[in-house]
């Protein structure tokens, strides 16, 4: 079993520590946060650290490292750590910076280690049965997409705003549900109570006029993370928090059964799979996770200028 180091046991990366323990794959924690790192690690029962060149110095026999700090120190972790020839899974965002993916992506490339980012909607059964009508053309083709994630949040020390923070989930999965990267982005957003945007609109325009309208906020005070999907012949939709799908086609509305499952457990063995060799490449590439910074940079942009913009 490969041995892993989650690193930043916060609100997050708490949640990797439990489900790698139950995967037998949890080695080591190290959080900056010495108070923190040893509080975990005795309830698993590994070794803690609170430097991570201490940990890559002494636990010599690492595969791989799970990076979930805040947004801004991905870059350099990971940067570390690919040095050190470990494979990464970076929480999502990768990086704020598509720069700063790229050379990301060009130094795991290079030192031949898996590099993936925590877009964890692609994991979800919801998202994963609907992928599979849509590819199955079971209702017609994909022509619109539509994605709400809103709910009131507390103004918090986040060091970024509703876009990078959780509009990314929604701009990976329209990438994923469509099977192909956005052309233009026009967005608007502002901010109301958080130091940041914290209300954010963006469209996505795909080649064929296919597109993709992703609303998020953080200020409505009821909790919708749904999805939709206009197919030429029924609309899908989708509900992330309940792994529910509804299928309308016109003569009837279909629910069907799917299997309840943690998104975090299925998107972590996946993980230990690739970097154990028994499968080829990550959901998540390394190119898709760049490519969804992109696109929020680009809506960044969109929202300051008031333009549409292009991202061929
Ligand atoms: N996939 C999801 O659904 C999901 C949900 C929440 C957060 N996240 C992502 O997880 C990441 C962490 O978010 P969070 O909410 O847990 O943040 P958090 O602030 O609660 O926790 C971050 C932890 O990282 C530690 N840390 C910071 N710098 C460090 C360093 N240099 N070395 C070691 N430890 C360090 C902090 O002490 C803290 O304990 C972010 O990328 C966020 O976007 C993903």
């Amino acid at each position: 079993m490969s041995k892993v180091a989650v690193i930043g046991v916060g609100g997050w990366g708490k949640n990797h520590a439990r489900v790698l323990n139950e995967l037998q794959a949890l080695s080591v924690i190290c959080d900056k946060d010495a108070v923190l790192a040893k509080e975990a690690a005795k309830k698993y029962g590994v070794n803690s650290y609170s430097n991570i060149e201490e940990m890559l110095e002494k636990e010599s026999e690492l595969d791989a490292c799970m990076v979930c700090t805040p947004i801004k120190t991905h870059y350099e972790i990971t940067k570390m750590l690919i040095d050190k020839g470990m494979h990464v899974f970076v929480e999502k965002p990768l990086s704020f910076s598509s720069e700063e993916c790229e050379k990301m992506m060009k130094q795991a490339l290079e030192k031949n280690v898996v590099l993936t980012a925590g877009y964890i909607e692609r994991f979800n059964p919801a998202v994963q049965y609907a992928k599979r009508l849509i590819d199955e053309k079971k209702y017609g083709d994909l022509f619109m997409m539509e994605f709400h994630r809103e709910n009131r949040m507390p103004a918090q020390s986040l060091d970024v705003g509703i876009i990078y923070d959780i509009t990314v989930h929604d701009i990976d999965a329209a990438m994923f549900l469509f099977g192909s990267r956005p052309e233009v982005v026009f967005a608007r957003a502002g901010k109301k109570l958080h130091p940041y945007e914290d209300f954010a609109t963006i469209m996505l325009g795909f080649s064929n006029q296919r597109v993709a309208v992703i609303a998020s906020n953080w200020l409505t005070p009821n909790k919708i993370r749904t999805f939709s999907a206009v197919c030429t012949d029924g609309i899908i939709t989708g509900n992330y928090i309940l792994q529910e799908v509804k299928i309308d086609h016109g003569e009837a509305t279909i629910f069907p059964r799917i299997e309840l499952k943690e998104p975090l457990m299925l998107e972590l063995s996946h993980f230990l799979d690739v970097i154990a060799g028994r499968r080829k490449e990550p959901l998540v590439s390394a190119a898709d996770a760049t490519y969804v910074t992109r696109i929020a940079e680009a809506a960044i942009l969109s929202n300051q200028t008031g333009k549409p913009i292009s991202l061929k």
